[in-house]
């Protein structure tokens, strides 16, 4: 705890904006290219225009979309647009806060609509591999959802065999990612979802990452998966406006197969002395500038800014494959087909490499029980250090070898 005291005194706007800047300057420089993670930066020009759109909704409360229709009509607009995306125009869903968000709508809806369909299930269970984001951890335990975690094949995928064997009468729904965060592959989601079908359970797919690449990827002649709402047997799916859609944070959408499901995420309450309250999500209150940046960042953008972008960020991670493979010891995990890797050493203490990485000036993340991995999530702007980073990597691959830094005291951290 910091002690500091409620402001007696008002203090200037110079000298407020002085102590931002002042604070900012320990953060990570995320403009250079060595960020792998929270911050997708792609270009200034969309930056500007992305800023721009968020400035001029900046006060707005999307609480209301009586009062500011302008807000209501851009959500429509960015769930649509999402949803023709993803496998099925015209698929009902909402604008939420992020991927936690809207992972943790799929999980209730799907507890809500099951509880109605299979009242006698007392402890519903969601199946969730072990390479599922924390969020629907998380969000199951806010919603008294028990988990049964699942293995992993040798691919780091979704282990279909677990995934069977765990399904029990009290299963409500299986999660399956496009791609997973720490692994950068796509678990096996036709037979996942044919599985969730001929059980009649329900199936979401956790797109946060994926859902505004894999589609690009696909038009760029990548061999993509069928991940999406056109799938049979998926019945809701995530994706992040705010990750590889380009824009500020506060954006994601959730989507689902049909209206009826749907029908059970929003809440509608007037069991109090207020008037009626309905939102179709958890915030009450939310930004408008968030829901502006998302609209105009997808505007802007649009296919051929999607197709690039995905074209830079791709060329990217295979220019940072080919490094980690070309100097010895290095292995990359798994078979990452789009843009996120993990890479190991099998005689070389990774813990060490991500010290002497982070020395560097590098923040990839450290992730995984020993043998661990680091993890990089790369965006087109990642095409212009490739080279720097074979450099520095050698340099400290060197340095470990020579027993010139440890990683004793080092643990993984998501964030
Ligand atoms: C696959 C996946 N799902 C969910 C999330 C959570 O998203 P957020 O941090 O926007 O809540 C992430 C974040 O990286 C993710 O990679």
């Amino acid at each position: 705890m910091s002690g500091i005291k409620f402001p007696a005194q008002s203090t200037s706007a110079d000298q407020i904006l002085d102590s931002i800047t002042e604070m900012q300057k320990g953060d990570a420089n995320w403009r250079r290219g060595r960020l792998f993670s929270l911050i997708y930066h792609a270009e200034s020009d969309l930056e500007e225009v992305t800023r721009a759109a968020y400035m001029s909704s900046f006060p707005l409360n999307a609480l209301s979309d009586g009062t500011f229709p302008s807000l209501a009509r851009m959500e429509a607009d960015i769930v649509g647009m999402t949803a023709d995306l993803l496998g099925q125009a015209g698929a009902p869903g909402s604008l939420t806060s992020g991927g936690s968000e809207s992972n943790f709508l799929a999980l209730k809806t799907a507890r809500d609509r099951m509880r109605a369909i299979r009242p006698e299930v007392t402890e519903p269970e969601v199946i969730v591999p072990l390479s599922a984001h924390p969020s629907l951890s998380k969000a199951a335990g806010y919603l008294g959802l028990k988990v049964v975690r699942t293995r992993l094949d040798s691919g780091q995928r979704a282990d279909i065999q677990s995934v069977e064997d765990s399904i029990t009468p009290s299963t409500i729904v299986i999660v399956a990612s496009a791609p997973s965060w720490p692994h950068g592959v796509v678990d096996p989601i036709v037979e996942m979802a044919q599985l969730a079908s001929r059980r009649g359970v329900m199936m979401h797919v956790d797109a946060c990452v994926g859902g505004f690449v894999l589609p690009f990827a696909s038009r760029l002649g990548r061999h993509v998966p069928a991940f999406d709402l056109s799938v049979d047997g998926v019945t809701s799916i995530s994706a992040d406006v705010h990750k590889f859609g380009y824009s500020s944070k506060g954006a994601s959408v959730i989507l689902y197969k049909t209206e009826d499901i749907y029908a059970y995420q929003p809440f509608d309450f007037d069991d109090w002395t207020g008037g009626n309250y309905e939102v179709s999500t958890v915030l009450g209150s939310r930004p408008g500038g968030a829901v502006a940046a998302a609209w105009a960042t997808m505007r802007y953008l649009g296919l051929p800014g999607y197709l690039e972008f995905t074209r830079r960020a791709l060329a990217a991670t295979q220019g940072f494959m080919d490094a980690v493979k070309a100097i010895d010891g290095f292995y990359i995990d798994g078979d990452p087909q789009y843009n996120l890797f993990a890479f190991g050493s099998r005689n070389l203490d990774i813990r060490a490499v991500f010290v002497g990485l982070k020395e560097a000036g590098w923040h990839p993340l450290l992730q995984g029980r020993p043998p661990s991995t680091l993890h990089l999530t790369l965006t087109p702007s990642h095409d212009r250090v490739v080279s720097e980073f074979e450099r520095d990597l050698r340099e400290v691959a060197g340095r470990v070898k020579r027993g010139e830094i440890s990683g004793e005291d080092v643990q993984a951290h998501y964030n």
